[in-house]
Order: C-alpha cells, then sequence, then structure tokens
C-alpha cells in the first residue's frame, strides 16, 4: 500500500516535470512521475514534432528515461496533465498506448496509477483496474 506522503511526493514532482512538457501544438502539458521499485523517482513530460508522429506521451518518457537507466521494476506512477500554462483543472487518464507499456514492466495488481486533479485532489487505480483482461509478456513465455 503506497503511503500518503509518497503520493503528495509523486504528484508533486510529476507536476513540476509538466512545467517542462513540449507542447506546442497541442498546448496540453503533462507530467509524470514513476516510482522505481529501488525507491529511486524518474520523472517525464509530453514532447510534441512538427511530424505529429514523433511526439511522446509523459508516462512513457519517464518509462523509457528509466529503463535505459537500467531501471525494469516500477511501483507507481503520478500524472499530471493540462492545458499549457494553466494550473490543474482536470485528470489526465493514462492513454491506452501508456497503460501498455506499464503493462511491460509492472505487475499489474498492485501497479498503482495515481492521477492528480485539481485542489490538491486525486484518483488512484491499479493497472489492473485501468487495463482489465490484459495481454503481457507472461503470454510470450
Ligand atoms: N499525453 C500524455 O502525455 N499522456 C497521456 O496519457 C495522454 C496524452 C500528451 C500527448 C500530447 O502531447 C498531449 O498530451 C495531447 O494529447
Amino acid at each position: 500500500m503506497i503511503e500518503e506522503s509518497m503520493i503528495r511526493k509523486l504528484i508533486s514532482l510529476a507536476d513540476e516535470a509538466r512545467s517542462r512538457s513540449y507542447a506546442p501544438y497541442s498546448n496540453y502539458a503533462v507530467g509524470a512521475a514513476l516510482l522505481c521499485e529501488d525507491g529511486s523517482i524518474v520523472t517525464g513530460c509530453n514532447m510534441e514534432n512538427a511530424a505529429f508522429g514523433p511526439g511522446i506521451c509523459a508516462e512513457r518518457c519517464a518509462i523509457y528515461k528509466a529503463v535505459s537507466d537500467g531501471r525494469r521494476s516500477f511501483k507507481s506512477i503520478a500524472v499530471a496533465g493540462s492545458p499549457v500554462g494553466e494550473p490543474l483543472s482536470q485528470y489526465a487518464s493514462p492513454c491506452g498506448v501508456c497503460r501498455q507499456v506499464m503493462r511491460e514492466f509492472a505487475d499489474p495488481a498492485s501497479f498503482d496509477i495515481i492521477v492528480a486533479g485539481p485542489d490538491g485532489e486525486y484518483r488512484i487505480n491499479t493497472l489492473d483496474e485501468l487495463l482489465p483482461d490484459s495481454f503481457g509478456p507472461d503470454n510470450l513465455s
């Protein structure tokens, strides 16, 4: 069970990462903070591109940063998203592609997805709840 103080820390780091978002096309800024099994926290932000296709979500940015640094086991992720330049005004739940990438490296039953909302509020769900009956690495072993 993730502690409230850790939830608050992850939300704060996700919101800080959000300020580094590069989103000139959608004007929608997202930040993420990924808690690794070893206790380290890796952040990410969405990065868009003039060719559109190469853009990446904040969640995958954080996961790919962590994996490329040698971490492959994750406990939780906080996500904070809203229009650029505005405080958090909505709950930005991870897109389907990001949920599937989380599935690759996390235990669906225990991985907590924290979605930050307005006024310091948040929603928390396991990956199993947001990606039920999923296909994963175990299908191919
Ligand atoms: N975005 C994320 O970073 N994470 C999500 O889970 C949903 C969408 C980004 C992608 C794009 O840069 C912008 O938000 C608008 O879709």
